[in-house]
């Protein structure tokens, strides 16, 4: 990434009036900001986000352009691979920049604090040292294209309950070790150009009127990029602005913009920080050559290489948990496949919320396990239950024909294609005006004969005709509003129809703007009804296969930004399934497509459990590559799998109440909890199984005292005694034996990816340096200024020694724990720290 020419951004800035410099402190609409012609600023764009880069549409849209989907956070966290995510990070660079963006609202950095935050999808890990090497990598990878990323939520967004009013209350030292680290990281090693604040406060104060915790950035990292607001999270004019925000986002301008001009002119903000605001941004802009940018049209492409990347990711992040001798399925061998549960035939590539992007093809699991197994083996499939909060939206393609006026009338003015029944807009396409109205059609040729769901949700006027005929009629007069589609969509609207197997029906949509506040919405969903015996037939249908595989899990209705969810159970009946199938066939494996833990009454008597997170476009083939041995399980767990919520730390203490969160576990969050308090997980954080096997040798470490500011470089020889390649994570976690303060009993200091063929052996380098063996002091000023009003009563009183916050290694003994998981520990070293004032100091 080039530097800034300091001399162009100088010259800029004084070239430019005090309303065109305010005016760079605001968006312009949701995914610009605003071009200063006058100066040569051209328009800039930004785009979610850390599953794919968007551009500038809302996400969920069935038309607009298409993009790439990777795995979802949680899943790339499984990868523990920083090179591979690197990678992905520069994919979603190149594709930032096909869609004319030149600011990634990627990575997302939160916590994996409760197993039920909505977002945790979306964010790496429990642990804050594998969340900040991630998001380091994704983001020079990401920046090594030409963008800019804002890691992001900054900081302690780590639910979505009551999410722009919610106080998070964390002690400093919980701050400081666990919820800044991977965005220190992130900035630190991996340079991001900048830092999006978080909705919700922090302690009872606005994170985007934070001050002191953007003076960390800036002063004790090094930040040197822009601050933007998360959307519409801006608290502030004047406060914000001093807190050290640059940007509001998204436009029109609210409390920045035009505002900022008349708090200079009034004296109430001093233009200094006005111009640093300006120059953040353009220092950022400049950089990543926005300042030249040249006003292209977004394009959607769809790659081979890409495609291989994404599927190579998916496959590294898919856990195999449990493995009772069933994994991989011999295709030569297996005549007979049962396919069950919902997410095999309607996966769930991604979360929901605005990490969501359109992709460009689908392939659900049925079809690439069909695909995998090829001719010789049959492959059945029940759904046996179903999980949709509403109603699918129906997947066919559609020709939609805008009209002038809300009455259909006159010519066409546009016709354009959608992938799906399902449009969504902020007004009219380009070149239509308001009010407008547009007839779509698409036509449907259902594959079983069967009863069918209709459905319709609006936000306008609109009815829906099947083969010409009026089926649903929300026209005349519209259905309430509900909370779909951020509350601007309607109810659904429903009614049944009989269809024939191959009989193609026309689907007809005919919409009116009038009476649509804000947001255009059309969607048309679709279903078979599920048979009232499904559940008897998947385990029918069980006992006669040779292996049954379930694809069970939960969609980004159940899993999203917006909300958290309330349980861990699977919803539905998916449990129940998941045991009637498992009873008539014990050579069952269980695929989850969540994307955060979820509970698994029925773990100990399944075949084989496997992970596979929200896993991106490719998922389905990297599940039936993993199915048939052609890929091998590379994920460890980002994050413990309880047996219980109950068993979490933040059990108690989420989602919170009387707008606050407590983080009253402190810095025991994940295996940090379950190991100090001895609570076994039902899978502990790093596990993962392979189809081979690895021994863990002993680890060499050259000196066995550590003193602060040295580096320490632990060599740990890593065989594969097994018969195929793999690979495996080396973990290091610290243990201090006597420390001074309360510590977590162990924290993952250092780990490595090493993939190895059968017999190969290789030394994995793992470092260390100070923060490995550091906690956090708060210092001594508050004690001693109240120690300074207790009464003197006569009676000694201890003296404070004064203190200054900051990083301590304190003396001690400290044991170095080398293994595969939190819990699966090989090797312990020690390791001593001295007394500064000893004389072996
Ligand atoms: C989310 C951000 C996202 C932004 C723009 C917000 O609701 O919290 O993560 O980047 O919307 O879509």
């Amino acid at each position: 990434m080039p530097q800034s020419d300091n001399s162009r951004v100088e010259q800029l800035l004084a070239a430019m009036r005090l309303d065109e410099k305010a005016l760079l402190t605001a968006g312009e609409d949701l995914w610009s900001l605003p071009a200063i012609e006058r100066v040569g600023i051209p328009k800039v764009r930004v785009t979610d986000g850390p599953s794919g880069a968007r551009g500038p549409q809302l996400p969920g849209q069935g038309g607009g352009w298409t993009s790439v989907c990777v795995p979802c956070g949680s899943a790339l966290g499984a990868t523990w691979d920083v090179e591979l995510v690197e990678r992905v990070g520069a994919l979603l660079g190149r594709e930032a920049r096909r869609k004319t963006c030149h600011v990634l609202l990627a990575p997302t950095v939160n916590l994996h604090r409760s197993p039920l935050a909505g977002r945790n999808f979306e964010c790496y890990s429990e642990d804050p040292r594998l969340s900040g090497a991630l998001a380091a990598a994704f983001i020079r990878g990401a920046q090594g294209e030409g963008v800019a990323t804002t890691v992001k939520h900054f900081v302690c967004n780590d639910a979505e309950t009551e999410r722009y009013t919610m106080s998070s209350v964390v002690d400093e030292r919980t701050l400081r070790e666990l919820y800044l680290v991977p965005f220190e990281h992130a900035v630190r090693d991996g340079g991001s150009l900048g830092i999006m604040t978080a909705y919700n406060r922090l302690n009872g104060e606005w994170c985007s009127e934070r001050g002191d915790l953007l003076a960390i950035a800036r002063d004790e990292w090094g930040f040197e990029g822009f601050v933007l607001t998360d959307w519409y999270g801006v608290a502030s004019t004047t406060r914000s602005a001093d807190a050290g925000v640059d940007l509001e986002m998204p436009g029109p301008p609210r409390a920045f913009g035009p505002a900022i001009a008349t708090a200079v002119e009034r004296g109430e903000l001093d233009e200094a920080r006005l111009d640093a605001q300006v120059s953040h941004l353009l220092s950022v802009l400049d950089r990543v050559g926005a300042l030249d940018a040249t006003g292209e049209e977004p394009r959607s492409e769809d790659l081979p290489e890409e495609r291989e990347l994404v599927r190579e990711a998916s496959a590294a992040s898919i856990v195999l948990l449990e493995n009772r001798g069933v994994l991989p399925v011999d295709s030569a061998t297996t005549g007979r496949v049962l396919v069950v549960g919902p997410n095999a035939d309607r996966p769930s590539f991604n979360g929901g919320g605005s990490a969501q992007v359109g992709q460009a093809y689908t392939i659900t699991p049925l079809q690439a396990l069909r695909a995998s197994f090829g001719p010789a083996t049959e492959v059945r499939f029940e759904p046996g239950t179903r999980i949709d909060r509403t109603v699918p939206t129906l997947e066919v393609p559609t020709e939609v024909e805008y009209h002038a006026g809300a009455g259909l009338g006159g010519e066409a003015l546009l016709v354009t294609s959608l992938r799906a029944f399902e449009v969504v807009s902020l007004g009219p396409p380009p070149g239509v005006e308001k009010p407008f109205s547009f007839r779509a059609v698409g036509v449907l040729e259902p594959e079983v004969t069967g009863r069918y769901e209709l459905t319709l949700v609006q936000s306008g006027r609109a009815r829906l005709l099947v083969d010409g005929e009026v089926l649903l009629d929300g026209f005349e007069s519209p259905p309430p509003r509900s909370s779909a589609y951020l509350g601007y969509g309607s109810e659904e609207m429903r009614a049944f129809v009989e269809l024939e197997a191959h009989a193609k029906v026309e689907i007809a949509i005919e919409y009116s703007s009038s009476g649509a506040r804000g947001v255009n919405v059309v969607k048309v969903g679709c279903r078979e009804v599920l048979a009232e015996d499904a559940l008897d037939r998947a385990a029918a249908a069980a006992a006669e296969a040779d292996v049954v595989i379930a694809v069970v899990g939960t969609t980004r209705e159940w899993e999203s930004e917006g909300f958290d969810r309330v349980s861990m159970t699977l919803p539905g009946a998916q449990d129940e399934l998941v045991r009637r199938v498992a009873a008539a066939n014990p050579r069952t494996v269980v695929a989850l497509n969540t994307g955060a833990p979820v509970a698994m009454p029925w773990a100990d008597d399944v075949g084989a459990i496997v992970q596979l997170w929200f896993g991106g476009q490719e998922m389905s083939g990297a599940l039936a590559d993993i199915m048939t041995g052609d890929a091998e399980p590379g994920g460890r767990l980002p994050t413990s799998i309880p047996f219980r919520l109950e068993d979490n730390p933040s059990f108690g203490n989420f989602p919170g109440e009387s707008s606050e969160v407590r983080y009253g576990e402190g810095l025991f969050v994940g295996y940090r909890w379950y190991d100090t308090r001895g609570i076994a997980p039902r899978y502990p954080f790093g596990h993962g199984l392979a189809y081979t096997t690895f021994s863990i040798g002993e680890p060499a470490c050259p000196v066995s005292v550590f003193r602060s500011g040295d580096r320490l470089a632990v060599t740990v020889p890593v065989a594969n005694t097994g018969s195929r390649g793999g690979s495996q994570v080396v973990q290091l976690y610290v243990a201090p034996l006597d420390a001074p303060v309360v510590r977590p009993e162990q924290e993952l200091v250092a780990f490595a990816k090493v993939h190895l063929e059968p017999g190969e052996v290789r030394d994995v380098v793992l470092e260390l340096d100070d923060r490995a063996f550091a906690y956090w002091d708060v210092g001594t000023a508050e004690t001693i200024a109240l120690r300074a009003r207790v009464p003197d009563t006569g009676r000694p009183r201890p003296e404070a020694e004064e203190r200054s916050p900051g990083w301590v290694v304190a003396p001690g003994s400290y044991e170095l724990r080398v293994g595969s998981s939190s819990a699966a520990i090989a090797h312990r070293l020690r390791v001593v720290v001295p007394d500064a004032g000893s004389p072996d100091a």
